[in-house]
């Protein structure tokens, strides 16, 4: 061997050390665009789907495609038909009718059968850093989740009955999920950072019977007292029980005898083994609030066959799960994304899944990279608000640690910016995995927009394109289809994807005027987007008075109820400020029934009444004390005029058709509006 291929075999052979130590690139830049991003061949190698070909045949058969992806989960009766769609009502749809299914059965025996019952199906990573992760399998889930099952029925709760689920993210959250899917019960989770009021609204409206939620969890070092907000949840509502996890022994709680039952009390003499309750395919798995654009938040409802049909190939596909993967959806699974992404989707896949309880930023900000690196994360799904946290508190968290595992990153919640979609892609995927960019909803149960990992483009600020088997369009306000390149109004086309909601819980009239009246026969997202290069679609955000604080879902009426129902304020009136974190905060102008009554510490009084009445994650960033608030002549408050002062654009548009045009020079004082953008 000569001295030069000595040393070419060195470099060759450190290289490959370099490139190990740094992961696999699973992108590969275009070369000709910059910040255009394709699959690398390995990625192609690994992907369930890399053939860009499959759009399209999905598209030719659309139903047909569904049902395949269908016939890859377990039925204890096959389908008599696939798709239904009333021509008069289009929102009268249901897949696969007459057929039986078991959501559970799907998420548990059907990887136990299949010999994977020693896989793990979730690492549980507690908040506090002296306790210990915690593995789970997915026979010791199934046993779990069975006993909790019997113990439900014992307390009377049968098919069809709702249970109220106010729970931290710990491993009975996922298990109580579960077990309500095994009898056929409907949960209704309600997030554990939303106040006792919330719950309690959610629980009347759903005429729940049964509440699930524990003692405490631990939120930034402190243990919180959960029970305390439960108790406010249950008083006067149809629940008869309550069954709490004992998730903290520094909480000394309230105890209401006969209606409360410790949980790991109840469950203790059960049986680890439950018969499945087949369900037909369009009864209801869940129903889940979530903000709409009037004062109550609505119960969105799912079915089940359709929905975790689409669960389960999004999860499976999008993040390209197999068996060596560690998914870490990071959404609390009080919002859809950890119902979708943090419990059905990747268990009905049957991968292996990290669930974390605590925050982002405790003990400090390089906690979720520690994670990440102590278990080989390989695909890691988030939000845009936590990222541009992240960016705000420097590369040196992410740098501190080993990230190579990371194959895939996802993006969810609202658009993400092409600076913090570049950071997410180079700091934590060392500028080696996709960004998949997942566009949904609560009412779509699953994603609908975004790029298959083997078959990229990936772009920033840009989702993607419909998924497999779903058709989007883009409407003018007319009505017509807007012509490409001209931004219009996201719509879904006909057959409707399976994961679609079926209803607003008790109300037709809200559902069909709020998603079927705008355009006629398609379905209407409320959110506005453009088709870019490749035909792909840029989501650009809301339509509606829905805004979006660091993530969650907000309306402003819903606020503007909660801030109205103070004793001292007449009206209000809330308009979202965009936000360099939060993406969007809300900003309040309050009327007060007696104007001398203001000062600061009335703000702050508003402020812990909002917390009472919704939550901390509603708070306002600011309270403006006005006299005024433009209006139109019926009497309607112009939020546009406000959002214009807040955001100081140039442009106000026309403010003299208003019932008081004068009050917006005052308003223009009081924001320091200079009209300079
Ligand atoms: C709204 C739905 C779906 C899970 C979490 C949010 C916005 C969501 C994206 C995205 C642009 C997005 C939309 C949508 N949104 N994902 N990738 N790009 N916008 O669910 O709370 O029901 O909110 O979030 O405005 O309508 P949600």
């Amino acid at each position: 061997m000569s001295a030069v291929s000595i040393i070419a075999t060195l470099i060759k052979l450190l290289e490959v050390r370099v490139s190990m130590s740094n992961g696999v690139k699973w992108v590969t830049e275009d070369p000709e665009k910059k910040n255009v991003f394709w699959p690398s061949e390995e990625m192609k190698k690994k992907a369930w789907v890399s053939d860009p070909n499959v759009y399209e045949e999905a598209m030719k058969d659309q139903e047909g495609y569904w049902a395949k992806v269908a016939g890859e989960l377990h039925w204890d009766k096959k389908w008599d038909k696939v798709y239904e769609q009333n021509p008069d009502k289009p929102w009268e749809f249901k897949w696969f009718l007459g057929g039986k299914i078991n959501a559970a059965y799907n998420c548990l025996d059907r990887h136990i059968e299949a010999g994977k019952g020693d896989k793990v199906a979730f690492v549980w990573v507690p908040e506090p850093v002296d306790e210990k992760p915690v593995e789970v399998t997915y026979a010791e889930l199934n046993k779990e989740v069975n006993k909790l099952a019997n113990a439900m029925k014992k307390l009377g709760i049968k098919k069809g009955d709702r249970v109220g689920i106010y729970l931290p993210m710990i491993p009975e959250m996922v298990a109580s999920l579960l077990a309500c899917a095994r009898i056929g019960a409907v949960h209704n989770v309600v997030f554990s950072a939303f106040s006792g009021e919330s719950v309690k609204d959610r629980m009347e409206d759903a005429e729940a019977k049964l509440l699930i939620t524990a003692n405490g969890y631990f939120r930034r070092g402190k243990p919180l007292d959960l029970k305390k907000n439960a108790d406010v949840g249950v008083e006067g509502t149809p629940i008869e029980n309550v069954i709490v996890v004992e998730r903290t022994k520094e909480i000394e709680v309230n105890w209401n005898e006969g209606k409360d039952h410790w949980y790991h009390e109840i469950i203790e003499n059960e049986s680890g083994e439950c018969e499945s309750e087949f369900v037909e395919s369009n009864d209801m798995l869940f129903m889940l609030y979530t903000s709409g654009t009037t004062g109550k938040p609505k119960g969105i409802v799912h079915d089940t066959g359709g929905y975790l049909t689409q669960a389960y190939i999004t999860a499976k596909n999008n993040f390209n799960l197999h068996d060596d993967d560690m998914f870490w959806c990071t959404a609390d699974v009080g919002w859809i994304t950890g119902h979708t992404y943090g419990c059905y989707g990747p268990l009905s896949v049957g991968a292996t899944q990290l669930v974390f309880e605590g925050a982002p930023n405790y003990p400090d900000m390089g906690r979720w990279w520690q994670v990440v690196q102590d278990h080989k994360v390989t695909v890691l799904y988030t939000a845009p608000t936590a990222i541009r946290m992240f960016i705000k508190a420097g590369d040196e968290w992410p740098k501190k640690y080993d990230m190579s595992s990371l194959r895939i990153l996802g993006s969810v919640g609202e658009p993400i910016d092409e600076e913090a979609w570049l950071w997410y892609f180079r700091t934590i995927g060392g500028s080696r995995c996709p960004v998949i960019d997942t566009y949904w909803q609560t009412e779509t149960g699953a994603h609908v927009i975004n790029t298959l990992p083997g078959v990229g483009p990936f772009v920033p600020t840009v989702a993607g394109r419909g998924f497999l088997g779903i058709n989007f369009s883009l409407y003018e306000e007319a009505g017509n289809e807007a012509e490409p390149g001209v931004p219009g109004f996201l719509a879904m086309k006909p057959p409707f994807s399976p994961g679609m909601l079926r209803g607003i819980y008790k109300n037709e009239q809200k559902f069909i005027d709020t998603y079927w009246s705008r355009f006629k026969g398609v379905y209407d997202t409320s959110d506005g987007a453009r088709f870019t290069d490749y035909d792909l679609i840029r989501v650009t955000g809301r339509v509606d008075d829905v805004m979006k604080v660091a993530g969650h879902r907000l309306s402003t009426g819903e606020l503007e109820n909660a801030i109205n129902e103070h004793e001292l304020v007449r009206e209000s009136a809330v308009v979202p400020r965009p936000d360099k974190i939060k993406g969007e905060v809300p900003i309040v102008f309050a009327l007060l029934r007696d104007a001398s009554k203001a000062s600061d510490d009335l703000k702050t009084e508003i402020v812990k009444h909002v917390d009472k009445m919704i939550g901390p994650t509603a708070r306002p960033a600011e309270i403006y004390f006005v006299e005024d608030v433009p209006k139109t002549r019926s009497g309607k408050i112009m939020r546009r005029i406000l959002r214009g002062l807040i955001k100081n654009e140039p442009n106000l548009g026309n403010t003299t058709t208003l019932l008081n045009p004068e009050c917006v020079e005052h308003l223009k004082e009081v924001v320091g509006y200079t009209g300079g953008g």
